[in-house]
């Protein structure tokens, strides 16, 4: 699908393979949902169709994770993914609602502001001051709108959202109704109905969810890749779609930087190079996989307006330092420490030694 805009929902992006996946899927979908459990799978996953049909992977991590959360989605228990920053919880909740629903724009985005209005409803004051209190004068929130049409709603960052107002979701995710006492009515949720919420767990400690709500949940924590190999792969992959998506006139010519920019970040978050020999320190910040996406692609966009068009180490070596470097005394001290004893010494990383010197000035 070709809509013009500056970033397409899941289900329009991916509208070709949603539908391939709907026509060969022959297996039993749960109420109201889109596809089959198994073709939910498949999308998130990727993989080809009998048809010859392929379906590229969104989330590359392991198999029973995924399983385990759409499952889950199936039954009546709501879907909590936990992660630190960058694991793909948000990607994944999205893409898990665009393949089981066909929606994933039902969203309620939560911060420490969010009030109770946001998860059930709130009023059209002027209508309610004109009209009284009628169907007319409510307004929906996501959670409303999913309850009455049996799809998913997605709660971003769930346990920044103070915790009286988490717990107007007990009553809802037990009960699958919502009362609207000044209706004298209620909503009851229809077949299709269900909540993916994600949480950070560095949050954790912040508004630590209620055990009446926890129970609610099932939890499935998303891990940071596990090997080097997976993360280059994510990357490289995410990359080369928003490169393309942003139409950056730009390339990526091999895999070299990609696998530099992975590399920095994978030791300086263990704390010890690839080899094992040498230990580094952790700075501050988090060094997700989604960092390095962001830090690669600043990087194209560099290489295309100020650069050759192929993307060098000059062009990643600011991105890099700006994520290692958020605070300016100890990170920087870290990040002087690694380009002296890990890069310089680092056989075919001399350019990107010389990038990182002329950054620090
Ligand atoms: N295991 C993974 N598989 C695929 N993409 C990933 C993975 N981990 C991170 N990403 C990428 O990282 C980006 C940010 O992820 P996001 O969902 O915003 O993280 P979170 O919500 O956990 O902080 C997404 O663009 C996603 O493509
Ligand atoms: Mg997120």
């Amino acid at each position: 699908m070709t809509t013009d805009v500056l970033r397409p929902h899941a289900e329009q992006d991916h509208a070709a393979e949603l539908a391939a996946l709907a026509a060969a899927d022959d297996r039993p979908r749960p109420p109201a949902w889109k596809l089959s459990p198994w073709a939910v799978v498949t999308y998130l996953l990727g993989g080809t169709l009998p048809d010859g049909t392929e379906i590229t992977p969104k989330y590359v991590g392991r198999r029973r994770l995924i399983e385990v959360a759409v499952a889950t989605l199936a039954t009546d228990r709501a879907l909590l993914l936990l992660g630190v920053p960058g694991t793909a919880k948000t990607w994944v909740s999205e893409h898990l609602a665009a393949a089981i629903s066909g929606d994933s724009t039902l969203l309620v985005q939560g911060t420490a502001g969010t009030a109770e209005e946001a998860i059930r409803y709130g009023w059209n004051y002027a209508r309610l001051i004109a009209e009284g209190p009628s169907e007319r004068a409510l307004v929906e929130s996501p959670v409303l709108r999913a309850m009455r049409d049996g799809k998913l709603v997605r709660l971003e960052e769930l346990t920044r959202i103070p915790a009286d107002v988490q717990d107007s979701l007990i009553t809802l995710l037990s009960e699958k109704t919502l009362p609207v006492p000044e209706l004298n009515t209620e909503v009851q949720a229809r077949p299709g109905f269900n909540l993916i919420a994600t949480a950070n767990n560095r949050d954790r400690g912040v508004n630590e969810l209620s055990s009446a709500l926890r129970r609610r949940f099932n939890t499935v924590v998303l891990p940071l890749p596990d090997t080097a190999e997976a993360e280059l792969e994510i990357v490289s992959r995410r990359v080369e779609q928003l490169g393309a998506s942003l139409r950056l006139p730009s390339e990526v010519a091999d895999l070299a930087e990609i696998r530099r920019v992975v590399t920095v970040f994978r030791e300086l978050r263990a704390g010890r190079t690839e080899d094992g020999r040498t230990a580094v320190k952790t700075p501050s910040g988090t060094l997700s996989t989604a960092e390095a996406i962001s830090v690669l692609t600043s990087g194209l966009a560099l290489a295309a307006h100020f650069g050759d068009g192929v993307l060098r180490a000059a062009d990643v070596a600011a991105g890099i330092h700006g994520a290692v470097v958020k605070d300016p005394v100890a990170d920087r001290a870290i990040w002087v420490e690694y380009l002296e004893t890990v890069v310089r010494e680092r056989d075919g990383w001399d350019d990107f030694y010389r990038a990182g010197q002329e950054i620090l000035g």
